[in-house]
């Protein structure tokens, strides 16, 4: 696996990285992207369709359903080599001898980054392992029974506090981010100087935006994806890799050259 020359210079030089991630991050461990076809029970549906508050008011026990399906998939699935990847560089630029943050901005709600190892991981889209009440909003830290196999619909709790059904945490469709989670993304891509744009097909906004914003503060832009996306223009460079192939092979680059400094 060769790394493109200009992305090893500039993540050997950046102090301050930054890596945007969507559901491509998460393909090679088995969890469908965000634009694949559902599967089994789901099949006929876009996940489009089923992402949004109209479908959660119409059959909020189809909707939990489906994200129960999802959060027991992602249970079964192990981090791949690209989020441990993320994890050892950060590991390394904490200790090592040329200090660099990395963080993780996600528009994935899984959880294999934290299972990887990575710290303060920005969900902007929320996460599959956090619920609240749709009434009150109050944080669900009830049991959540998750079916051995998918079924087509499952009640959701309801809140202790107010009786309000309990819902997934994550962002729907048409809803917008939580504020103080969207201004956290803007200030590092803006402050980053190196910005990686893995898996996204950077359809969704605000998140697509976020690559805009960190050209524009001057941070050097890379995306890490085999296909070309709306990304793809904005990137200084474009690296048409997988993101379990390519970020393994540009953290043992780094690590090699910080070990020859
Ligand atoms: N490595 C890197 N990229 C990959 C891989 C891989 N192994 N496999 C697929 N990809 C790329 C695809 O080429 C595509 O560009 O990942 C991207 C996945 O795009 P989407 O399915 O649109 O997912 P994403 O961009 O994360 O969607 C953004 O939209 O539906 C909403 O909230 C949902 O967070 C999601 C958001």
């Amino acid at each position: 696996m060769v790394v493109p020359q200009p992305v090893l210079e500039a993540a050997v030089d950046a102090r301050r990285v930054v890596v945007v991630t969507g559901a491509g991050m998460s393909a090679e461990s088995g969890v469908p992207t965000f634009r694949d076809a559902q599967t089994g029970l789901w099949e006929q549906y876009a996940a489009e369709d089923l992402a949004t508050p109209e479908a959660w008011e119409r059959d909020p026990a189809f909707v939990w359903a489906w994200y129960l399906s999802r959060f027991g998939a992602v249970a079964h699935v192990q981090p791949n080599a690209g989020h441990l990847a993320l994890a050892r560089w950060a590991g390394t630029a904490a200790d090592g001898a040329r200090s660099a943050s990395v963080r993780v901005v996600t528009q994935n709600i899984d959880d294999l980054h934290e299972r990887a190892g990575s710290h303060d991981v920005v969900h902007l889209h929320g996460s599959l392992t956090s619920f609240r009440c749709e009434r009150c909003e109050t944080a669900y830290a009830g049991s959540v029974d998750v079916p051995e196999q998918p079924v087509e619909r499952v009640d959701p709790p309801t809140c202790p506090r107010c009786g309000g059904l309990v819902r997934p945490g994550v962002v729907w469709f048409g809803e917008l981010l939580p504020l103080e989670v969207w201004e956290q993304a803007v200030a590092l891509v803006e402050d980053a100087d190196l910005v990686l744009v893995v898996g996204t097909s950077g359809i969704v906004h605000p998140a697509a935006g976020l690559p805009v914003l960190a050209r524009g503060a001057g941070a050097v832009v890379v995306e890490v994806n085999p296909l070309e996306t709306d990304v793809s223009d904005v990137a200084h460079v474009v690296w048409r890799e997988t993101a379990a192939l390519a970020l393994p092979a540009l953290v043992a680059e780094v690590e090699a050259r910080r070990g020859q400094d």
